[in-house]
């Protein structure tokens, strides 16, 4: 028998949470929760819920890793994306919320788990090229181009079975899985690997028609944007750039506002675009009919966020408590882990 043999079967089976099985994920901190995160990611938390012990992560050391520069505006995005998501129908109830700096279990394993990834793993990884990129990295500090490690423990600190994910975070569930794998090779099957739930939605595109909706792009909806800025931004949305007058016909598939149909008003879709495309319908008034759908599907989580920020003390235990919970959890992981790397208990 190999020794990783012998350890595996030293080592009982994974932890699996009893119940509903555990789905986790997570919002870095930098900033409000728009449109984009509804349809790509909130939509289908707030349906998943029925069927999943969800945790969310609020990504706070994550958010340090390109935002480490404004700790202010990470501190008060804690709050902001829980309360997002508790806006977009998230049940505190049923979901737990867990601040990622306060679970310490988090930062050990990524640790112990970085022993396991190459750099070279890492600065192949699609996601972090495009991410540095977009930021602009000549050179990248350590913690950005491992913090795809430090997600692998985000997700197995909790034995997570499945993760929902957008295409963009499919190479970070890749490596996960990985390691869990690799993990389990040389000192026993310790750690769950996690299942990638992906989003069945398209990326949507930002007001200014060029690349994705984004944070720091200037160019979204956010979830808690107030009717008339709806109304304001849709207005200038980029419509199809060689249509002059109403009367004109235009062109649906060059235009950001038909993608927004589409997903928000996917009943008039059809009809909305034939009536572009012969000149029926003018850019104003396809507008306005947009701006009435999100703004509808926007209201119901006015009211819920106004209810929460009128009671921030509520979101500020719920964070409380699903932080230590998530440490507890954390812990089990851990102990398990140090067990089977032989690290001194
Ligand atoms: N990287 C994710 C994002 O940028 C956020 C995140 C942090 C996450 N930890 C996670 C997602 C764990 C899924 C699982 O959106």
């Amino acid at each position: 028998m190999t020794p990783s043999m012998q350890n595996a079967k030293k080592q009982s089976s994974p932890q699996k949470p009893a119940g509903k099985p555990r789905l986790l994920t997570g919002d870095r901190t930098t900033g409000r929760l728009h449109l984009g995160h509804y349809v790509g990611s909130l939509q289908a938390r707030v349906q998943l819920q029925n069927d999943y012990s969800e945790i969310i992560l609020l990504a706070d050391v994550q958010a340090l890793t390109t935002h480490f520069q404004q700790p202010e505006l990470i501190r008060q995005s804690i709050y902001d994306v829980a309360l997002d998501n508790l806006a977009a129908g998230l049940d505190p109830q049923r979901v737990l919320f867990a601040q990622q700096s306060r679970i310490g279990p988090i930062a050990e394993l990524t640790v112990f788990y970085s022993m396991l990834v190459t750099v070279n793993t890492l600065r192949h990884n699609p996601t972090i090229k495009t991410e540095a990129a977009q930021y602009g990295y000549q050179d990248m500090t350590y913690g950005f181009l491992g913090y795809p490690v430090s997600q692998a423990a985000d997700i197995t600190f909790c034995s997570a079975q499945a993760v929902p994910v957008g295409e963009d975070q499919l190479p970070h569930l890749e490596l996960c899985r990985k390691l869990v794998r690799r993990f389990a090779d040389l000192y026993g099957p310790v750690l769950t690997e996690p299942q990638p739930l992906l989003s069945a939605c398209p990326r949507l595109k930002g007001l200014d028609g060029g690349g994705k909706m984004g944070k720091s792009l200037g160019n979204a909806v956010y979830l808690s944007d107030p009717p008339t800025l709806v109304e304001e931004k849709i207005r200038r949305a980029v419509t199809d750039p060689h249509r002059i007058t109403a009367r004109e016909p235009g062109d649906p598939a060059v235009c950001v506002v038909s993608q927004y149909h589409q997903i928000f008003n996917a009943e008039e879709y059809e009809e909305i675009c034939s009536a572009c495309r012969n000149g029926c319908i003018g850019c104003v008034a396809c507008k306005n009919r947009l701006t009435r759908r999100i703004n509808a599907l926007l209201e119901p989580m006015r009211e819920r966020r106004a209810y929460y920020e009128a009671h921030l003390d509520v979101v500020r235990e719920l964070i409380d408590l699903g932080s230590r919970q998530a440490c507890h959890m954390g812990e089990e992981t851990v102990r398990r882990v140090r067990d089977a790397m032989q690290v001194a208990l």
